[in-house]
């Protein structure tokens, strides 16, 4: 029945398909259309059969449009969020129970679980803080400054490309008064080939002139 029809919201993975889901190969596999930004739809390529719907930040709400119309047609639908679904993904989220009721959210391998990985933390010793949103971050970064001054925990960073890169944030965060011989990591491209860690004194991330990829996160180990 049309009105019992489901959109899917999938996490994808960080980027290598072979991070994705068992599950979620098989919804894919089975969709009718399946949506997405281009790079997150890239981890999802071998099992897509039904059509594809290529989203940017100026045709989403269209490309949303057109999936929830097709869910009323009784079509099975998914959209794909990168990384796990339940990271820092509200917003699209958000947008698509704007447009439909019935949403499942299947989780998937976050890149903030890859990079904790790739450091040797766990994430019950860690913070996340997202500041990969269209939303004010001062709040966050007090956020952060106050966690690293009080060392207690890791710190995972999930980057806003292109205005808080992680030299920008490093500079806040001298700012702010955070020591310069503090160490972080950056790690870039998690699980594809161009991965890399890139490790820092706090000072010399604030002077790099790497031009990271949109696809970074930072990682600030406990003092
Ligand atoms: C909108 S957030 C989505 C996070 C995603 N839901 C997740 O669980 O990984 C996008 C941010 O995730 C991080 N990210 C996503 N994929 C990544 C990868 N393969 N390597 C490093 N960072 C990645 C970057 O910080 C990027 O700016």
């Amino acid at each position: 029945m049309p009105e019992e029809q489901r959109i899917v919201v999938l996490g994808v993975g960080p980027g290598h398909p072979q991070y994705l889901s068992v599950i979620g190969s098989e919804l894919l596999w089975q969709a009718h259309a399946v949506a997405g930004f281009a790079a997150v739809l890239k981890s999802a390529e071998p099992w897509i059969h039904g059509e594809k719907l290529v989203m940017d930040y100026k045709n989403q709400e269209l490309v949303l449009e057109a999936i929830a119309a097709r869910a009323a047609r009784g079509e099975r639908c998914v959209v794909c969020a990168a990384g796990d679904s339940c990271v820092s993904a509200g917003e699209l989220i958000a947008r698509v129970r704007r447009r439909w009721r019935l949403v499942d959210v299947i989780p998937g391998i976050s890149s903030v679980q890859v990079a904790a990985a790739r450091a040797g933390i766990t994430l019950e010793e860690s913070l996340v803080i997202s500041l990969h949103q269209r939303a004010e971050v001062g709040a966050d970064m007090v956020e952060l400054t106050e966690e690293l001054g009080r060392g207690r925990r890791n710190i995972i960073v999930l980057i806003r490309p292109w205005d808080l890169m992680p030299p920008d944030i490093a500079r806040g965060l001298l700012s702010a008064g955070i020591a310069a011989a503090r160490p972080v990591s950056v790690f870039e491209e998690l699980t594809l080939e161009t991965e890399k860690l890139h490790s820092f004194a706090l000072e010399e991330l604030a002077r790099s002139p790497y031009k990271f990829s949109d696809r970074s996160v930072m990682v600030f180990p406990r003092a």
